[in-house]
């Protein structure tokens, strides 16, 4: 009997059911589980905000014959400090001697401090809880698969992972559980995401250089009213730093950016000829 675990923060979308479906394809058993961990906020961050829609969680899952394990924060992290959960949360040292080792701090991880520590924290956790042969993960969080598959790998050799293509609205807006703080306003204005990266994979196509196609495709969302650039770039998958000129093959473009007061990311794999 084999099992696969699909770890989301619940507030789940059409995306997180491809995982589901995924999960229900490659094993006889999947455990979904909810859980919105601390750890992975900043302090300024929506943590507090963050949407926690358990019993709608548990009704779209229902008709897929899952389990789901939404374990309380006491579980997940008995050794916490109650006072001040959020913080205070010890990151283990085989995890920070990983992380340390890893593009924990750059992208993502650059605007986020702290926030892939607590990521992998929690996915070793869940790991060790749930005891999966096989973890169904979004490509959306490029950074984030790039991290679970170097950790399975080092830690977990006996997990197979599996990543699911983005699921995208009609539209192209990469689905995600933070979405849903847009206004309807916003959200024609985070369109820019999903068609700078499209147009940026088109571009690369004819562009003189690469940082010139990614220059163009900044300038593309900076352009538009109420979208605040974070970064986007293009990373070789093999080591998730940026390119450069002499780079061929297969790559991923990422972006991030603040629409209104929401962040939101998106990817999109592409090929530099
Ligand atoms: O991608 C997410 O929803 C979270 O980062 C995860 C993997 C469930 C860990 O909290």
């Amino acid at each position: 009997m084999t099992t696969a675990l699909v770890p989301t923060m619940g507030a789940l979308h059409e995306g997180h059911l491809d995982l589901v479906r995924r999960a229900k394809e490659v094993a006889d058993r999947v455990v979904v589980s909810i859980f919105v961990n601390p750890t992975q906020f900043g302090a300024n961050e929506d943590f507090d905000k963050y949407p926690r829609t358990l019993e709608s969680d548990r009704a779209l899952l229902e008709p897929f014959g899952v389990e789901v394990f939404a374990p309380s924060i006491d579980e997940v992290y008995p050794l916490a400090d109650r006072e001040s959960p959020q913080g205070r949360i010890e990151v283990p040292d085989s995890i920070s001697t990983f992380a340390a080792s890893q593009p924990t701090t750059t992208f993502e991880g650059a605007t986020r401090p702290g926030h892939f520590d607590g990521m992998l924290t929690v996915v070793a956790r869940l790991f060790e809880m749930v005891q999966p042969d096989v973890a169904v993960f979004g490509q959306k969080d490029a950074q984030q698969v790039f991290l679970v598959r170097n950790l399975i790998e080092q830690m977990f050799p006996q997990i197979t992972l599996e990543v699911v293509p983005t699921n995208r609205e009609a539209d192209g807006l990469a689905r995600s559980s933070r979405n849903r703080y847009l206004s309807a306003e916003e959200r024609l204005h985070a369109l820019v995401l999903s068609r700078a990266l499209i147009n940026l994979s088109l571009r690369l196509m004819s562009a003189t250089s690469t940082a010139e196609a990614v220059a163009e495709a900044r300038a593309s969302v900076e352009a538009e009213p109420e979208v605040r650039l974070d970064y986007l770039d293009i990373v070789d998958p093999h080591d998730f730093t940026p390119v450069d000129e002499q780079f061929r093959g297969p790559a991923t473009a990422v972006v991030a950016a603040w629409v209104g007061s929401t962040r939101l990311i998106d990817t999109i794999n592409l090929v530099i000829n």
